[in-house]
Formats: C-alpha cells, sequence, structure tokens
C-alpha cells in the first residue's frame, strides 16, 4: 500500500504547489516509486513538471472512473503524474456527492497501487476536490507562508481535517505545518514562526523552507528544483522536508 499524502490549503499561493512537486521529487530521486496526483484544475503542478493539460488521461479521467493509460512520466526517473486539465473544474460538484467520491477513489486505489508514494495537490478551497482528496488519504501536509493572517486561515483548515477525520476518514493525520517562502532576516517572520510552534507544537514541521527564486525559476523550466539548481537552498529545504516526513520518521535521518 502507499503512503497517500494530501497538500492542502483553501489560501492560494501558499507553496502548495511547489511542496508537491518538490517533495514528489526528492522521495522519487531517494527511490520510492512515486506519483503526484495533480487535483488542481490550474494544473501548475502537471506545467511546472513540463506536462501537457490533458483531458482524456489524467485526473479528470480517473474521476470518471478510467484507470488504464492515464499517467504520464516525468523528467524525474521514479516519478509519474495524473495530470490536470482546466476541465477538472466539473469534478468539484461530481466530487461533492457520494458516489462520485466513491468512484474516484476506487480508480485511485487501482492507479496507485504498484506506488510507495502518492502525493496529491489541492487546488485552493475547501470544496469537493479537497475533500475528496482528504478522505482518501493518510495524511495531510499543509503548507502555510510566512504572514501575519496565517493562523486564521490554518483554523479554517484544521477544522476541515477534523470534520473529515471524524466522518469519512478516521485515519487522516496531520503530517505537519510547513512554513514556506521563509526570510530569517525579517523579525515579523521569526515571530510568526514562533507564534505557530507555541499553538501547534510539534506539528510544526521542523524544516522551514526559504524564500527561494530557484523554486520559481525551475517550475518556469519544467522541473524540480534538485534538477534545476541541487545546491540552492530551496533544493536543500525541500530534501530536509523529504527527510523529515519519509515514512521512517525525521529522528534517525539526524
Ligand atoms: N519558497 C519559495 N520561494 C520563492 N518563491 C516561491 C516559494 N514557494 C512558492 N513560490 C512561488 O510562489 C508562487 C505560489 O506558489 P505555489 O504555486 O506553489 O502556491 P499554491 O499554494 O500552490 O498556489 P495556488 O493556491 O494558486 O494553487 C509561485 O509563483 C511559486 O513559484
Ligand atoms: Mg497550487
Amino acid at each position: 500500500m502507499p503512503l497517500r499524502t494530501a497538500i492542502a490549503n483553501q489560501k492560494g499561493g501558499v507553496g502548495k504547489t511547489t511542496t508537491a512537486m518538490n517533495l514528489a521529487a526528492v522521495l522519487a530521486i531517494g527511490g520510492r516509486r512515486t506519483l503526484l496526483i495533480d487535483f488542481d484544475p490550474q494544473g501548475n503542478a502537471t506545467t511546472g513538471l513540463g506536462l501537457p493539460k490533458d483531458p482524456a488521461r489524467g485526473t479528470m479521467a480517473a474521476v470518471r472512473g478510467v484507470v488504464d493509460g492515464v499517467l504520464s512520466p516525468t523528467p524525474v526517473e521514479k516519478l509519474q503524474v495524473l495530470a490536470s486539465c482546466p476541465d477538472l473544474v466539473e469534478a468539484e460538484g461530481l466530487l461533492s456527492r457520494k458516489e462520485g467520491r466513491e468512484r474516484v477513489r476506487a480508480a485511485l486505489d487501482t492507479i496507485g497501487a504498484d506506488f510507495d508514494e502518492v502525493l496529491l495537490d489541492c487546488p485552493p478551497s475547501m470544496g469537493g476536490i479537497t475533500r475528496a482528496a482528504l478522505g482518501w488519504v493518510d495524511r495531510v501536509v499543509v503548507p502555510i507562508q510566512c504572514e501575519f493572517f496565517a493562523m486564521e486561515g490554518l483554523t479554517q483548515i484544521l477544522s476541515v481535517i477534523e470534520q473529515v477525520r471524524t466522518g469519512e476518514n478516521p485515519r487522516l493525520e496531520l503530517a505537519g505545518v510547513v512554513l514556506t517562502m521563509f526570510d530569517p532576516r525579517l523579525p515579523f517572520h521569526q515571530e510568526v514562526l514562533e507564534n505557530l510552534r507555541a499553538h501547534l507544537k510539534e506539528k510544526v514541521c521542523r524544516t522551514i523552507i526559504p524564500r527561494d527564486v530557484a523554486l520559481a525559476e525551475a517550475a518556469s523550466h519544467g522541473v524540480p528544483v534538485v534538477d534545476y539548481d541541487c545546491l540552492s537552498l530551496g533544493a536543500y529545504g525541500y530534501l530536509e522536508l523529504g527527510k523529515e516526513l519519509a515514512r521512517h520518521g525525521g529522528e534517525a535521518t539526524r
């Protein structure tokens, strides 16, 4: 059985896709057979890994129950993608119904069966798609951007995670909240970090993702940051996050 991890936050532009793509890439480079499901109609993870948005093979096909010929290879050997396309907006309605969620879960069970890790990049909303993702995964990683309102946005997603856990997916765990686009030179960023740690304790990942233009540049070249500039701070951040979140836990690797 693969370990299934959703990357979710209803807030836009917090680093979900950057985290999903780069975490998936480091897990694959680390030897795990990895599947990245682009569950966002914007398709940023799809284009960020240099793939076309194709409604016939990809997440939209899986939502309709298709399981064969839906995966796309990527520049990273052990990483495959279930690509998105704009038609995926239709999935919001389909997945808000129980039958729709059951059909996509059955399809994803089959598609994901041969992988060690499955990551899902969710859209910036708490609609049918994100709820279907949370209903299917083992755990969720919540990226948050270092800003004053970070805690407020978190309260909403944490309560949705709790609702899903007490409802359709009792095994759902919060793997961690990851601070992204962090600038250690800004005292304000340090304050946000301290505030988060005071409230969420060990649920805040030890690894902090720095602000690093290499992450945006890599996506514009259609490759993960480790392929674009493996010595960059962004690459180092996601390698560390991969180690911290790996199935064996982080302690043994430090
Ligand atoms: N650590 C970082 N340093 C610098 N730029 C970053 C970093 N993380 C993300 N970015 C950039 O910030 C923008 C938003 O990131 P990203 O697309 O990953 O967020 P998102 O949460 O997936 O957004 P959406 O909610 O629209 O799906 C992108 O242009 C991305 O390249
Ligand atoms: Mg995104």
